[in-house]
């Protein structure tokens, strides 16, 4: 008696809280689950665990001359007949807030008024550098450029910012950060990635949702975040999209995971599965890695979507399943609780046979429905099942664009400046030339307005792109410009070698078209030969050449590196990455960018900065084009007095780290001050160097600090021989800045 008490009592607390759209507590949130999966038709149950695309319920495609049109018919087939819990994405090109709004108001309305227990649909989007998919969205540099940042700020910003953003389109759920470690520079989605090291991915990623989620996805500023991709899709063998890895147990953990981890303690409430395959398992059937790891180790209380039609892949790709069905009994056995279909209702009509069948227990899916509509109490879709919020008046605000263009300024890398032929004088005569110029796509990437980003005559015309920029910043009257080559041929090199002997510097904008996912796939990480003898022939005039280097990948260019006296390398620098440039050729902002990966020198040496030592053994050497972290400035930093705490630290004791920076040009600088660290001897061989701290700092001509670092036993532990986490005791080496002190853990 006394406990029905308590429930009615919780329950009318509850509901009361509910009216008050107040953030339900853990406990409060389980209670609604179970009593709302108890009322679920097994129908039902299969529907939360269905995701389509708009696609499916959509009449006509959007494209730039034709507006897409949702089918209602379709879209009640959908929600109703099928019970589908989930949708996603565009059909094809990216709405206008009203029309996001539209969308979700009617596929919510439907929900609510015409299926038995009113779950509203949770609708996700690929917002990967801003809001992908709403016109006019504030879109940042790219995940490659944010993490040469190290700045945890702005990454943090661009988390908040975006969210606000997804919100005001009224959808509360965001397939991002990205968390796979691009060690592969061939793979075409190396610049979704915060590039190869573990720790900088954590970082990034931690601020990232922070900012994107922060304490409560409730909240109408923030939304749900989705780690992908699950896990070990960034280290593809053959560098192609979606191919075969071959990461053993012990690596997986040491590398790939760590980031997954630190980013599910930190509440991400949802994953999405990697579409790859390891060690000949794909992942969508990898029961060890998805219920064992996430959901056993790790006590990952949300839930696990595959990606794009990978279920069905594990039958018509992969071949491990013999049948379609067979494709989804596996999937959803090993630990995938939602599935992105997403063309057709096949995973639903399937899983219900399956379940009748008995070869899925109810069990199973009684699991997989609580983590999803866990998640959706969690986000507030029963409250707030519309989205609906005050964001839309700050979207694409001033201030967004401030922090946009903070962002893009901080992620490009200066890699050279020989006779300090950067910054250019503004009253210099420049010759603006090569491919990536004069568009606006090449310097967002994929994920950009369209799927692929490469709808140049989609973008908002306002942005500048580098020669646009150039020519406000310095006027067009000092600029010369003519494309010179396209990615991959000539187009007028002889005016453009004409224009480069009247001008007193060539600014060469060369690197990659846009891409995404595998259509990005290449054969060869070397520049287009277009491009390279391009170069060639303008370095034949004598005037210096600044290259700047635009595109997702580290595009080779050891034939003409030598040829030019300052090279930038921008990556993808997003909306404001135009201005951003120019103002670091004409000096009006100290470039403070540092590489997030290794740049190879060669097409067959992919070494991380991260070696082991036999990769510089006997005739082996570390002999990248420029290794992780660097990154110059107009100005000079010099690094004094690297003090420890003690020269001998317990494994349960701290170690303190001081450093000296001061700034010794004449102009204002920023400098990420990167902590590396060396296990001189281990049980399985360690890294010569590991990152395991970094700070970004500012100093005005003159001016010192002293940044301070807390090294934590947990830091030196790696994944010993037995796989598991190990503490071993010996001498270490702290690196920062080239200097360095040995100590000893007892
Ligand atoms: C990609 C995911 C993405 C999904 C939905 C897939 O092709 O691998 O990163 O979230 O599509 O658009």
């Amino acid at each position: 008696m006394i406990k029905y008490f308590i429930l009615f009592l919780s329950l009318t607390i509850l509901f009361s809280n509910n009216s008050n759209a107040q953030k339900m507590n853990e406990q409060q949130i389980e209670v609604k689950v179970k009593e709302l999966l108890n009322k679920m038709s097994l129908e039902e149950k299969v529907g939360q665990m269905t995701e389509v695309t708009l696609q499916v319920v959509s009449k006509k495609q959007g494209t730039k001359d034709q507006k897409h049109e949702l089918d209602l018919q379709k879209l009640e087939e959908a929600v109703v007949k099928y019970n589908v819990g989930s949708m996603l994405n565009v059909y094809d090109v990216a709405h206008s807030l009203e029309y996001w709004h539209e969308i979700i108001n009617k596929m919510q309305d439907i929900a609510l008024t015409k299926t038995p227990n009113k779950i509203p649909v949770l609708y996700g989007i690929d917002a990967i550098h801003g809001v992908t998919y709403t016109k006019g969205a504030t879109l940042f540099p790219q995940s490659i450029n944010m993490a040469a940042t190290f700045n945890r700020s702005l990454e943090e910003k661009a988390g908040e910012i975006t969210s606000l953003e997804t919100r005001a389109s009224q959808i509360p759920w965001n397939f991002y950060p990205v968390l796979d470690m691009g060690r592969n520079p061939l793979w075409p989605r190396l610049w979704e990635t915060f590039g190869e090291d573990v720790y900088l991915t954590t970082q990034m990623g931690l601020s990232y949702i922070k900012g994107a989620q922060g304490n409560d996805m409730s909240s109408d500023s923030k939304l749900a975040i989705c780690l992908k991709h699950f896990a070990g899709y960034g280290f593809p063998l053959n560098g192609k999209d979606r191919s075969p890895a071959w990461i053993g147990e012990r690596m997986m953990r040491e590398y790939f995971l760590p980031p997954f981890k630190a980013a599910v303690d930190a509440g991400a409430m949802t994953v999405m599965v990697n579409s790859g395959e390891n060690e000949g398992i794909p992942t969508h059937s990898d029961y060890h890695l998805l219920t064992e790891i996430l959901k056993g180790e790790w006590n990952f209380k949300g839930f696990a979507v595959s990606d794009w039609e990978d279920i069905k892949r594990l039958y018509t790709r992969d071949r491990v399943a013999d049948t379609p069905k067979e494709a989804v009994r596996m999937a959803v056995m090993a630990g995938i609780d939602m599935s992105m279909v997403p063309m057709d209702y096949s995973f639903y009509d399937y899983l219900i046979e399956l379940v009748k069948e008995g070869k899925v227990p109810m069990s199973r899916i009684d699991d997989a429905v609580t983590r999803i509509l866990r998640v959706k109490f969690m986000i507030g879709l029963f409250d707030n099942p519309y989205s609906k919020n005050n964001n839309s008046e700050v979207f694409a605000s001033a201030e967004h664009t401030q922090a946009n263009l903070q962002s893009a300024r901080e992620s490009i890398i200066l890699a050279k400046n020989q006779n300090s032929v950067l910054p250019i004088k503004k009253s210099s005569k420049v010759f603006v030339t090569g491919p990536t110029a004069n568009l606006l796509s090449v310097l967002n990437g994929g994920w950009t307005i369209t799927w692929q980003g490469n709808e140049e005559t989609l973008y908002p015309q306002e942005k500048m792109t580098v020669l646009e920029a150039i020519e406000s910043r310095v006027g067009k009257e000092n600029v010369l410009y003519s494309e010179g080559v396209s990615f991959n041929k000539d187009i007028n090199s002889a005016k453009a070698i004409e224009h480069a002997k009247n001008s007193d510097v060539i600014i060469a904008c060369i690197g990659e078209p846009t891409y995404c996912e595998t259509p990005g796939n290449i054969n060869d990480l070397s520049l287009e030969k277009a491009q390279l003898n391009f170069i060639k022939e303008l370095s034949k005039t004598g005037k210096p050449i600044v290259l700047v280097m635009i595109g997702g990948r580290p595009r080779i260019i050891n034939e003409i590196e030598n040829l030019a006296s300052g090279i930038l390398l921008a990556f993808l620098p997003g909306m404001e990455g135009g201005i951003a440039i120019s103002e670091i050729l004409f000096g009006d902002v100290n470039p403070s960018g540092k590489l997030p990966i290794t740049y190879p020198r060669f097409v067959n040496d992919f070494v991380h900065y991260d070696y082991k030592p036999m990769e510089v053994f006997d005739a082996n050497v570390f002999n990248p084009q420029w290794t992780f972290g660097h990154g110059l400035s107009y100005t000079k930093f010099d690094y004094s007095e690297l003090q420890l705490s003690s020269a001998a630290i317990n494994k349960n004791e701290n170690l303190i780290v001081k450093v000296n920076v001061k700034n010794l040009g004449a102009v204002e600088g920023k400098e990420s001050v990167l902590l590396y660290v060396t296990d001189l001897y281990g049980s399985v061989s360690r890294p010569v160097l590991q990152l395991k701290g970094f700070e970004k700092i500012s100093l005005k001509p003159s001016e010192q600090k002293t940044v301070e670092f807390t090294i934590t036993p947990e830091q030196l532990m790696f994944i010993g021989r037995d796989n598991k986490e190990i503490l071993e005791v010996g001498k270490f080496v702290i690196t920062i800045g080239g200097l360095k002190q040995e100590f000893e853990l007892k």
